[in-house]
């Protein structure tokens, strides 16, 4: 197999982390005046913590100067990061652990690739940071998906070339953004949604390095 590295985004993908956002972005709007639902939230998977803010102003038709928004994006994240604290292991998505030592058993590498400034407190916290060999995450990138930095960054702590990697994604930007950075993509989730993905899935349960092979190759599983 052509492949060397799987790169892995974390929310939505190796754990269920939308619902935490999506209670502490609900209780900022409230606190704004903005009626936000879970349909929004859908919006905000794989966008950065600013973006997320914007999109919800823009929801509630609101504007605001930038420091307030920096004020209520930090109440945010210390709303969020009250709630991702008490995560345990049980929380890691079906499938997931048992890929990822399949993966490493047969020597091949893996990252984290997310936009998430968490990402060590999450790891952490469901303690799965051993399983990987790289972090590229929102402490060392600026640009967020569907710039292709978060990736590229993973695959040079690999020590890869782009094209020697698979990525694991669940949203449309984090497609997009391994689809820039010229490696192949895994989608998670609905085909409708993930349709420019190399191949989709509803989860990691079930996949293996035979099915990985044959959608290197290109052939329609
Ligand atoms: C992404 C999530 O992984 O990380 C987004 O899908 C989130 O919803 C983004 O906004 C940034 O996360 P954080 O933890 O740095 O606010
Ligand atoms: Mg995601």
């Amino acid at each position: 197999m052509k492949t060397k590295a799987c790169i892995f985004d974390l929310d939505g993908v190796i754990v269920d982390t939308a619902k935490y956002h999506f209670l502490a972005w609900t209780r900022l709007a409230e606190q704004i005046g903005i009626h936000f639902t879970e349909k929004d939230n859908e919006r905000l998977k794989g966008v950065s913590r600013m973006d997320s803010l914007d999109i919800i102003l823009e929801i509630g038709n609101v504007t605001l100067p930038e420091s307030t928004k920096l004020e209520y994006a930090k109440v945010k994240n210390d709303w969020y990061v009250e709630y991702i604290s008490k995560m345990t292991p049980e929380e890691i998505l079906p499938g997931c652990l048992d890929f990822v030592r399949l993966l490493r058993a047969a020597g091949i590498k893996t990252a984290i690739g997310s936009a998430s400034k968490n990402t060590p407190m999450i790891l952490e916290r469901v303690g799965i940071g051993e399983y990987f060999d790289a972090v590229s995450d929102g402490n060392v990138v600026s640009k967020a998906k569907p710039n292709p930095e978060v990736f590229l960054k993973a695959a040079e702590m690999l020590g890869v070339t782009p094209s020697e990697c698979f990525v694991f994604e669940d949203a449309q930007a984090g497609v997009q953004a391994a689809l820039n950075a010229g490696m192949m993509c895994v989608g998670i989730g609905s085909e409708e949604v993930l349709d420019q993905a190399h191949h989709v899935v509803p989860g990691l349960e079930g996949m293996n390095l035979e099915k990985l092979e044959i959608i290197e190759k290109g052939i329609k599983i």
